[in-house]
Protein backbone atom coordinates (compact mmCIF):
# COMPACT_ATOMS: atom_id res chain seq x y z
CA UNK A 1 0.00 0.00 0.00
CA UNK A 2 1.40 3.51 -0.90
CA UNK A 3 2.62 4.96 2.13
CA UNK A 4 -0.23 7.81 2.13
CA UNK A 5 -3.06 5.24 1.91
CA UNK A 6 -1.33 3.24 5.05
CA UNK A 7 -1.72 6.40 6.99
CA UNK A 8 -5.12 7.86 5.60
CA UNK A 9 -6.14 4.26 6.74
CA UNK A 10 -4.71 4.56 9.97
CA UNK A 11 -5.95 7.59 10.83
CA UNK A 12 -9.30 6.07 10.54
CA UNK A 13 -8.58 2.87 11.73
CA UNK A 14 -6.57 3.75 15.04
CA UNK A 15 -7.03 7.14 15.27
CA UNK A 16 -10.79 7.43 14.21
CA UNK A 17 -11.90 9.54 17.27
CA UNK A 18 -10.67 12.82 15.94
CA UNK A 19 -13.15 12.55 13.28
CA UNK A 20 -16.04 11.05 15.29
CA UNK A 21 -15.18 13.80 18.13
CA UNK A 22 -14.90 16.27 14.86
CA UNK A 23 -11.60 17.69 16.73
CA UNK A 24 -8.80 19.08 14.87
CA UNK A 25 -5.64 18.06 17.12
CA UNK A 26 -2.69 20.50 16.36
CA UNK A 27 -0.64 20.02 19.30
CA UNK A 28 1.36 17.02 18.79
CA UNK A 29 4.47 18.76 20.84
CA UNK A 30 2.16 19.59 23.47
CA UNK A 31 1.19 15.51 23.56
CA UNK A 32 1.29 12.78 21.12
CA UNK A 33 -2.30 11.01 20.38
CA UNK A 34 -2.21 6.90 21.33
CA UNK A 35 -3.39 4.41 18.48
CA UNK A 36 -6.79 2.57 19.51
CA UNK A 37 -4.60 -0.71 18.77
CA UNK A 38 -2.29 0.80 21.36
CA UNK A 39 -4.79 0.94 24.13
CA UNK A 40 -6.30 -2.47 23.36
CA UNK A 41 -2.99 -4.15 23.72
CA UNK A 42 -2.31 -3.23 26.95
CA UNK A 43 -5.74 -3.39 28.64
CA UNK A 44 -5.41 -7.29 27.45
CA UNK A 45 -2.15 -7.41 28.67
CA UNK A 46 -3.58 -6.02 32.09
CA UNK A 47 -6.66 -7.82 31.97
CA UNK A 48 -5.00 -11.30 31.18
CA UNK A 49 -2.02 -11.23 33.54
CA UNK A 50 -1.31 -10.55 37.10
CA UNK A 51 1.55 -8.78 37.92
CA UNK A 52 3.45 -7.25 41.67
CA UNK A 53 5.76 -4.90 41.98
CA UNK A 54 9.05 -5.46 40.50
CA UNK A 55 12.21 -6.52 41.88
CA UNK A 56 10.98 -9.58 43.77
CA UNK A 57 11.32 -13.68 43.65
CA UNK A 58 7.77 -14.39 44.04
CA UNK A 59 5.96 -14.92 40.67
CA UNK A 60 4.18 -11.87 40.00
CA UNK A 61 7.13 -9.73 40.92
CA UNK A 62 9.19 -11.49 38.60
CA UNK A 63 6.63 -11.83 35.87
CA UNK A 64 6.51 -7.82 35.86
CA UNK A 65 10.48 -7.19 36.26
CA UNK A 66 10.78 -9.25 32.99
CA UNK A 67 7.94 -6.83 31.56
CA UNK A 68 9.99 -3.91 32.61
CA UNK A 69 13.07 -5.05 31.67
CA UNK A 70 11.99 -5.66 28.38
CA UNK A 71 10.56 -2.31 27.88
CA UNK A 72 14.19 -1.39 28.71
CA UNK A 73 15.88 -3.12 26.51
CA UNK A 74 13.10 -1.90 23.46
CA UNK A 75 13.89 2.12 24.25
CA UNK A 76 17.66 0.83 23.86
CA UNK A 77 16.92 -0.65 20.47
CA UNK A 78 14.57 1.85 19.28
CA UNK A 79 17.29 4.55 19.33
CA UNK A 80 19.96 1.67 18.20
CA UNK A 81 21.50 1.98 21.70
CA UNK A 82 24.13 -0.46 22.73
CA UNK A 83 23.73 -1.77 25.81
CA UNK A 84 27.36 -2.02 26.35
CA UNK A 85 27.53 1.66 25.90
CA UNK A 86 23.93 3.22 26.91
CA UNK A 87 21.40 2.29 30.39
CA UNK A 88 17.75 3.16 29.92
CA UNK A 89 16.83 4.69 33.16
CA UNK A 90 12.83 5.31 33.34
CA UNK A 91 11.53 8.43 34.66
CA UNK A 92 8.35 10.45 35.22
CA UNK A 93 8.71 12.63 32.25
CA UNK A 94 11.55 14.01 30.27
CA UNK A 95 11.90 17.22 33.20
CA UNK A 96 12.67 14.06 35.66
CA UNK A 97 15.47 13.29 33.65
CA UNK A 98 16.86 16.34 33.46
CA UNK A 99 16.34 16.87 36.96
CA UNK A 100 18.67 13.59 37.91
CA UNK A 101 21.51 14.75 35.71
CA UNK A 102 20.87 18.67 37.00
CA UNK A 103 21.27 17.40 40.77
CA UNK A 104 23.92 14.81 40.22
CA UNK A 105 26.16 16.09 37.41
CA UNK A 106 29.15 17.10 39.79
CA UNK A 107 29.64 20.82 38.92
CA UNK A 108 32.00 22.77 41.04
CA UNK A 109 33.40 26.53 41.18
CA UNK A 110 35.03 26.95 37.72
CA UNK A 111 33.40 24.33 35.84
CA UNK A 112 30.41 25.47 32.92
CA UNK A 113 26.90 24.66 32.17
CA UNK A 114 26.77 25.89 28.53
CA UNK A 115 22.84 25.87 26.84
CA UNK A 116 21.28 27.48 24.26
CA UNK A 117 18.94 30.34 24.42
CA UNK A 118 16.38 28.06 22.36
CA UNK A 119 15.47 26.06 25.28
CA UNK A 120 12.31 24.33 27.33
CA UNK A 121 12.42 25.59 31.04
CA UNK A 122 13.22 22.26 32.63
CA UNK A 123 16.65 22.51 30.81
CA UNK A 124 17.17 26.31 31.79
CA UNK A 125 16.26 25.21 35.50
CA UNK A 126 19.21 23.03 35.45
CA UNK A 127 21.04 26.55 35.96
CA UNK A 128 19.84 26.87 39.51
CA UNK A 129 21.90 24.07 40.58
CA UNK A 130 25.08 24.97 38.89
CA UNK A 131 24.31 27.92 40.34
CA UNK A 132 24.42 26.34 43.40
CA UNK A 133 27.41 24.10 43.24
CA UNK A 134 29.46 27.51 41.78
CA UNK A 135 29.74 27.16 38.19
CA UNK A 136 28.73 29.73 35.75
CA UNK A 137 25.89 29.50 33.68
CA UNK A 138 26.60 31.05 29.73
CA UNK A 139 23.67 31.12 27.06
CA UNK A 140 24.38 30.89 23.33
CA UNK A 141 21.88 32.98 21.54
CA UNK A 142 19.41 32.42 18.75
CA UNK A 143 19.70 34.87 15.99
CA UNK A 144 16.15 36.19 14.42
CA UNK A 145 14.59 35.33 12.19
CA UNK A 146 15.30 31.88 12.00
CA UNK A 147 16.16 31.60 14.99
CA UNK A 148 19.20 29.34 14.85
CA UNK A 149 22.43 29.54 16.43
CA UNK A 150 25.66 31.51 15.21
CA UNK A 151 27.72 28.43 14.72
CA UNK A 152 31.00 30.59 14.61
CA UNK A 153 29.91 31.84 18.07
CA UNK A 154 28.67 27.90 19.08
CA UNK A 155 32.61 27.22 18.38
CA UNK A 156 33.83 29.93 20.36
CA UNK A 157 32.54 29.15 23.68
CA UNK A 158 33.36 25.33 23.18
CA UNK A 159 36.68 25.70 22.48
CA UNK A 160 37.28 28.88 25.24
CA UNK A 161 37.75 25.49 28.24
CA UNK A 162 40.79 25.38 30.34
CA UNK A 163 41.98 23.53 32.92
CA UNK A 164 40.65 20.21 34.47
CA UNK A 165 36.77 20.53 34.87
CA UNK A 166 33.29 18.87 34.39
CA UNK A 167 31.54 21.05 32.08
CA UNK A 168 28.21 20.36 30.87
CA UNK A 169 26.43 21.19 27.08
CA UNK A 170 23.04 21.36 26.89
CA UNK A 171 20.65 21.70 23.37
CA UNK A 172 17.24 20.43 22.24
CA UNK A 173 17.45 18.33 18.87
CA UNK A 174 14.40 20.19 18.09
CA UNK A 175 12.70 23.63 19.05
CA UNK A 176 9.39 23.46 21.09
CA UNK A 177 8.68 26.26 20.55
CA UNK A 178 10.17 27.10 16.69
CA UNK A 179 10.17 23.24 15.44
CA UNK A 180 14.20 24.33 14.37
CA UNK A 181 16.45 21.45 14.47
CA UNK A 182 19.77 22.19 15.67
CA UNK A 183 22.96 19.78 14.45
CA UNK A 184 23.33 16.66 15.94
CA UNK A 185 26.89 17.30 14.90
CA UNK A 186 27.04 19.47 17.98
CA UNK A 187 27.58 16.28 20.02
CA UNK A 188 31.22 15.44 18.85
CA UNK A 189 32.37 19.29 18.33
CA UNK A 190 31.43 19.59 21.70
CA UNK A 191 33.23 16.13 23.14
CA UNK A 192 35.98 17.24 21.27
CA UNK A 193 36.80 20.04 23.86
CA UNK A 194 36.11 17.89 26.65
CA UNK A 195 32.48 18.68 27.37
CA UNK A 196 29.41 16.58 28.78
CA UNK A 197 26.37 16.67 26.21
CA UNK A 198 22.47 16.94 27.37
CA UNK A 199 20.38 16.30 24.30
CA UNK A 200 16.44 16.99 24.92
CA UNK A 201 15.28 15.02 22.46
CA UNK A 202 11.94 15.70 23.85
CA UNK A 203 10.54 17.65 20.83
CA UNK A 204 12.13 15.50 17.91
CA UNK A 205 11.69 11.79 18.94
CA UNK A 206 8.02 11.61 17.51
CA UNK A 207 8.11 12.28 14.03
CA UNK A 208 12.33 11.65 13.74
CA UNK A 209 14.68 8.98 13.97
CA UNK A 210 17.74 9.74 16.63
CA UNK A 211 20.24 7.16 16.37
CA UNK A 212 22.58 6.73 19.41
CA UNK A 213 24.98 4.21 17.45
CA UNK A 214 25.39 7.76 14.89
CA UNK A 215 25.52 10.23 17.72
CA UNK A 216 26.47 10.04 20.92
CA UNK A 217 25.27 12.56 23.61
CA UNK A 218 26.06 11.48 27.04
CA UNK A 219 22.25 12.24 28.30
CA UNK A 220 19.51 12.19 26.25
CA UNK A 221 15.73 13.27 27.97
CA UNK A 222 12.65 12.19 26.64
CA UNK A 223 8.58 11.58 27.02
CA UNK A 224 6.91 8.90 25.72
CA UNK A 225 3.26 10.52 25.79
CA UNK A 226 4.90 13.17 22.79
CA UNK A 227 6.26 9.76 21.09
CA UNK A 228 2.92 8.15 21.69
CA UNK A 229 0.20 8.75 23.46
CA UNK A 230 0.16 6.84 26.22
CA UNK A 231 1.04 6.49 28.71
CA UNK A 232 1.81 9.08 30.22
CA UNK A 233 3.91 9.61 33.60
CA UNK A 234 6.82 7.86 31.74
CA UNK A 235 9.66 9.25 30.42
CA UNK A 236 13.50 8.04 29.87
CA UNK A 237 17.06 8.97 30.56
CA UNK A 238 19.24 6.99 28.27
CA UNK A 239 22.74 7.51 29.27
CA UNK A 240 26.33 6.76 28.42
CA UNK A 241 27.63 4.23 31.17
CA UNK A 242 30.73 6.52 31.41
CA UNK A 243 28.72 9.82 31.72
CA UNK A 244 26.44 7.79 34.28
CA UNK A 245 29.63 7.15 36.38
CA UNK A 246 30.22 11.30 36.82
CA UNK A 247 26.95 11.40 38.57
CA UNK A 248 26.87 12.16 42.01
CA UNK A 249 23.17 11.30 43.40
CA UNK A 250 22.41 13.79 46.40
CA UNK A 251 20.15 11.49 48.50
CA UNK A 252 19.18 7.56 48.12
CA UNK A 253 16.01 6.03 48.37
CA UNK A 254 14.37 2.83 48.05
CA UNK A 255 15.18 1.02 44.79
CA UNK A 256 18.37 2.96 44.67
CA UNK A 257 20.55 0.73 47.14
CA UNK A 258 21.97 -2.89 47.34
CA UNK A 259 22.05 -2.16 50.89
CA UNK A 260 21.79 0.86 53.71
CA UNK A 261 22.22 0.65 57.52
CA UNK A 262 20.59 2.68 60.35
CA UNK A 263 23.31 2.24 63.24
CA UNK A 264 26.07 2.79 60.40
CA UNK A 265 25.68 5.64 58.23
CA UNK A 266 26.36 3.95 55.16
CA UNK A 267 24.84 2.63 51.87
CA UNK A 268 25.97 0.95 49.29
CA UNK A 269 24.45 1.97 45.94
CA UNK A 270 22.88 -0.30 43.52
CA UNK A 271 24.46 -0.18 39.78
CA UNK A 272 23.04 0.31 36.80
CA UNK A 273 19.43 2.10 35.87
CA UNK A 274 18.22 1.12 38.98
CA UNK A 275 20.56 3.51 40.92
CA UNK A 276 18.45 6.55 39.03
CA UNK A 277 14.98 5.14 39.42
CA UNK A 278 13.76 6.10 42.94
CA UNK A 279 11.31 4.16 44.35
CA UNK A 280 8.79 2.32 42.55
CA UNK A 281 8.86 2.48 39.09
CA UNK A 282 5.39 3.02 36.96
CA UNK A 283 5.63 -0.31 36.13
CA UNK A 284 2.02 -1.46 35.25
CA UNK A 285 2.67 1.82 32.22
CA UNK A 286 5.72 -0.01 31.55
CA UNK A 287 4.58 -2.32 28.97
CA UNK A 288 2.97 0.02 27.05
CA UNK A 289 6.17 1.71 26.34
CA UNK A 290 7.22 -1.35 24.55
CA UNK A 291 4.31 -1.40 22.57
CA UNK A 292 4.06 2.02 21.25
CA UNK A 293 7.47 1.95 20.18
CA UNK A 294 6.45 -1.09 17.87
CA UNK A 295 3.62 0.92 17.01
CA UNK A 296 5.72 3.16 15.44
CA UNK A 297 8.52 0.68 14.10
CA UNK A 298 5.73 -0.85 12.48
CA UNK A 299 4.73 1.90 10.34
CA UNK A 300 8.66 3.52 10.27
CA UNK A 301 9.81 6.59 11.00
CA UNK A 302 11.20 7.78 8.30
CA UNK A 303 7.79 7.23 6.70
CA UNK A 304 6.55 9.52 9.67
CA UNK A 305 9.16 11.89 9.47
CA UNK A 306 8.12 12.39 5.90
CA UNK A 307 4.49 12.38 6.41
CA UNK A 308 4.97 15.34 8.78
CA UNK A 309 7.68 17.14 6.76
CA UNK A 310 5.36 17.26 3.88
CA UNK A 311 2.47 18.40 5.79
CA UNK A 312 4.72 21.06 7.58
CA UNK A 313 5.39 22.56 4.19
CA UNK A 314 1.61 22.89 3.13
CA UNK A 315 0.75 24.31 6.42
CA UNK A 316 3.95 27.18 5.94
CA UNK A 317 2.81 27.81 2.65
CA UNK A 318 -1.37 28.18 3.72
CA UNK A 319 0.18 30.93 6.46
CA UNK A 320 2.16 32.54 3.75
CA UNK A 321 -0.25 32.59 1.61
CA UNK A 322 -2.95 34.08 4.10
CA UNK A 323 -2.99 37.94 3.47
CA UNK A 324 -5.81 40.72 4.16
CA UNK A 325 -7.31 42.52 1.16
CA UNK A 326 -5.03 45.19 1.15
CA UNK A 327 -2.47 42.76 0.70
CA UNK A 328 -0.91 42.87 3.64
CA UNK A 329 0.29 39.79 5.30
CA UNK A 330 -2.01 38.48 7.98
CA UNK A 331 0.74 36.25 9.55
CA UNK A 332 4.12 36.05 11.06
CA UNK A 333 5.79 32.88 11.46
CA UNK A 334 9.07 32.92 13.77
CA UNK A 335 11.92 30.81 13.26
CA UNK A 336 12.52 28.99 9.90
CA UNK A 337 9.67 29.61 7.18
CA UNK A 338 11.01 26.94 4.78
CA UNK A 339 11.23 22.95 5.79
CA UNK A 340 14.56 22.24 5.74
CA UNK A 341 16.50 21.73 9.11
CA UNK A 342 13.29 21.89 10.92
CA UNK A 343 10.18 19.46 12.27
CA UNK A 344 6.23 20.03 12.02
CA UNK A 345 6.08 22.66 14.82
CA UNK A 346 5.33 26.15 13.94
CA UNK A 347 5.24 29.32 15.94
CA UNK A 348 3.46 32.16 14.47
CA UNK A 349 1.23 35.04 15.36
CA UNK A 350 -2.04 36.87 13.04
CA UNK A 351 -1.63 39.80 11.94
CA UNK A 352 -3.91 42.67 11.60
CA UNK A 353 -3.90 45.12 8.38
CA UNK A 354 -1.84 47.74 10.12
CA UNK A 355 0.68 45.33 11.19
CA UNK A 356 -0.11 44.62 14.78
CA UNK A 357 0.15 41.39 15.96
CA UNK A 358 -3.57 39.61 16.75
CA UNK A 359 -4.27 39.20 20.61
CA UNK A 360 -3.49 35.18 20.75
CA UNK A 361 -6.56 35.64 23.25
CA UNK A 362 -8.52 36.18 20.72
CA UNK A 363 -6.55 33.50 18.80
CA UNK A 364 -7.57 30.81 21.21
CA UNK A 365 -11.32 32.15 20.92
CA UNK A 366 -11.69 31.57 17.30
CA UNK A 367 -9.75 28.33 18.04
CA UNK A 368 -12.53 26.81 20.33
CA UNK A 369 -15.27 27.99 17.82
CA UNK A 370 -13.75 25.51 15.01
CA UNK A 371 -12.89 22.91 17.60
CA UNK A 372 -9.11 23.00 16.67
CA UNK A 373 -6.26 22.19 19.76
CA UNK A 374 -3.43 25.19 19.11
CA UNK A 375 -0.88 26.26 21.48
CA UNK A 376 -0.95 29.85 22.77
CA UNK A 377 2.34 31.93 24.58
CA UNK A 378 5.82 31.15 25.01
CA UNK A 379 5.71 26.76 25.66
CA UNK A 380 8.23 27.08 28.22
CA UNK A 381 10.83 28.14 26.21
CA UNK A 382 11.54 31.96 26.82
CA UNK A 383 14.58 32.29 25.19
CA UNK A 384 13.16 31.46 21.85
CA UNK A 385 10.31 33.87 22.33
CA UNK A 386 12.76 36.50 24.11
CA UNK A 387 14.74 36.56 20.43
CA UNK A 388 11.42 35.85 18.31
CA UNK A 389 9.67 39.36 19.88
CA UNK A 390 12.93 41.09 19.98
CA UNK A 391 12.68 41.61 23.42
CA UNK A 392 16.16 42.78 25.18
CA UNK A 393 17.98 41.56 28.46
CA UNK A 394 17.82 45.53 28.81
CA UNK A 395 14.26 45.46 28.63
CA UNK A 396 13.89 42.64 30.90
CA UNK A 397 16.20 43.85 33.85
CA UNK A 398 14.20 47.21 33.49
CA UNK A 399 10.92 46.06 33.77
CA UNK A 400 11.24 42.98 36.97
CA UNK A 401 8.31 40.78 37.19
CA UNK A 402 7.32 41.41 40.91
CA UNK A 403 5.07 39.48 43.13
CA UNK A 404 1.59 39.94 42.90
CA UNK A 405 2.39 41.24 39.40
CA UNK A 406 -0.02 39.11 36.57
CA UNK A 407 1.15 38.35 33.38
CA UNK A 408 -1.02 41.13 32.17
CA UNK A 409 0.75 43.98 34.07
CA UNK A 410 4.00 42.48 32.40
CA UNK A 411 3.29 42.11 29.14
CA UNK A 412 1.88 46.31 29.55
CA UNK A 413 5.27 47.30 31.54
CA UNK A 414 7.21 45.61 28.72
CA UNK A 415 5.99 46.82 26.14
CA UNK A 416 5.03 43.60 24.07
CA UNK A 417 2.42 43.35 21.42
CA UNK A 418 0.83 39.93 22.33
CA UNK A 419 1.15 37.71 25.12
CA UNK A 420 2.92 35.48 22.87
CA UNK A 421 2.84 33.28 19.46
CA UNK A 422 0.09 30.92 18.28
CA UNK A 423 1.94 27.30 18.25
CA UNK A 424 0.59 24.72 15.67
CA UNK A 425 2.02 21.34 15.75
CA UNK A 426 1.91 18.20 13.40
CA UNK A 427 1.92 14.61 13.76
CA UNK A 428 1.37 10.89 12.72
CA UNK A 429 -2.43 11.12 12.70
CA UNK A 430 -2.77 14.29 10.78
CA UNK A 431 -4.12 14.51 7.35
CA UNK A 432 -5.25 16.93 4.49
CA UNK A 433 -8.35 17.11 6.03
CA UNK A 434 -6.52 18.94 9.13
CA UNK A 435 -5.04 21.50 6.80
CA UNK A 436 -8.02 22.45 5.08
CA UNK A 437 -9.94 23.12 8.40
CA UNK A 438 -6.62 25.18 9.83
CA UNK A 439 -6.60 27.04 6.24
CA UNK A 440 -10.97 28.11 7.52
CA UNK A 441 -10.12 28.72 10.57
CA UNK A 442 -6.98 31.17 9.83
CA UNK A 443 -9.21 32.73 7.21
CA UNK A 444 -10.97 33.96 9.85
CA UNK A 445 -8.63 36.50 10.51
CA UNK A 446 -8.25 38.63 7.23
CA UNK A 447 -9.17 42.45 7.40
CA UNK A 448 -9.92 41.85 11.39
CA UNK A 449 -9.50 45.35 12.27
CA UNK A 450 -9.67 44.61 16.11
CA UNK A 451 -10.67 42.15 18.86
CA UNK A 452 -13.30 42.30 21.27
CA UNK A 453 -12.51 43.75 24.81
CA UNK A 454 -13.93 40.84 27.18
CA UNK A 455 -10.39 39.06 26.77
CA UNK A 456 -9.88 36.85 29.86
CA UNK A 457 -7.20 37.78 31.44
CA UNK A 458 -3.77 35.98 31.27
CA UNK A 459 -2.28 33.91 34.50
CA UNK A 460 0.85 32.58 33.27
CA UNK A 461 3.09 31.94 30.17
C1 LIG B 1 11.78 20.18 24.14
C2 LIG B 1 11.08 19.81 25.43
N1 LIG B 1 11.83 19.49 26.50
C3 LIG B 1 11.29 19.14 27.65
C4 LIG B 1 9.92 19.09 27.81
C5 LIG B 1 9.35 18.70 29.13
O1 LIG B 1 8.59 17.53 28.97
P1 LIG B 1 7.72 16.99 30.19
O2 LIG B 1 6.78 18.10 30.55
O3 LIG B 1 7.04 15.79 29.62
O4 LIG B 1 8.65 16.66 31.28
C6 LIG B 1 9.10 19.43 26.74
C7 LIG B 1 7.63 19.47 26.89
O5 LIG B 1 6.93 20.09 26.16
C8 LIG B 1 9.70 19.78 25.50
O6 LIG B 1 8.96 20.09 24.43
Amino acid sequence: MAAVEQLEELRTTEFGRLDACGEVYLDYTGAGLYAQSQIDAHVALLRDSVFGNPHSVNPTSAAMTERVEQARAAVLAFFSASPDEYEAIFTPNATGALRLVGEAYPFHSGDRFLLTFDNHNSVNGIREFARARGADTTYVPSVAPDLRVDEAVLRRYLTNVGGDHHNLFAYPAQSNFSGLQHPLEWIDQAHEHGWDVLLDAAAFVPTNRLDLSKHNPDFVCLSFYKMFGWPTGVGALIARREALAKLERPWFSGGTIVAAFVQREYYQSAVGAAEFEDGTVNFLNLPAIEIGLAFLARIGMDQIHEHVHELTGRLLGILAELRHTSGAPATVVYGPSYVERRGGTIAFNFLHPDGRVVDERFVDRVAQKHSMSLRTGCFCNPGAGETAFTISRETLVGGEFGPGMTLDDYVEAIGLPSGGAVRASLGLPTNAADLDRFRAFAEEFIDVLDVPHDLPPRHGC
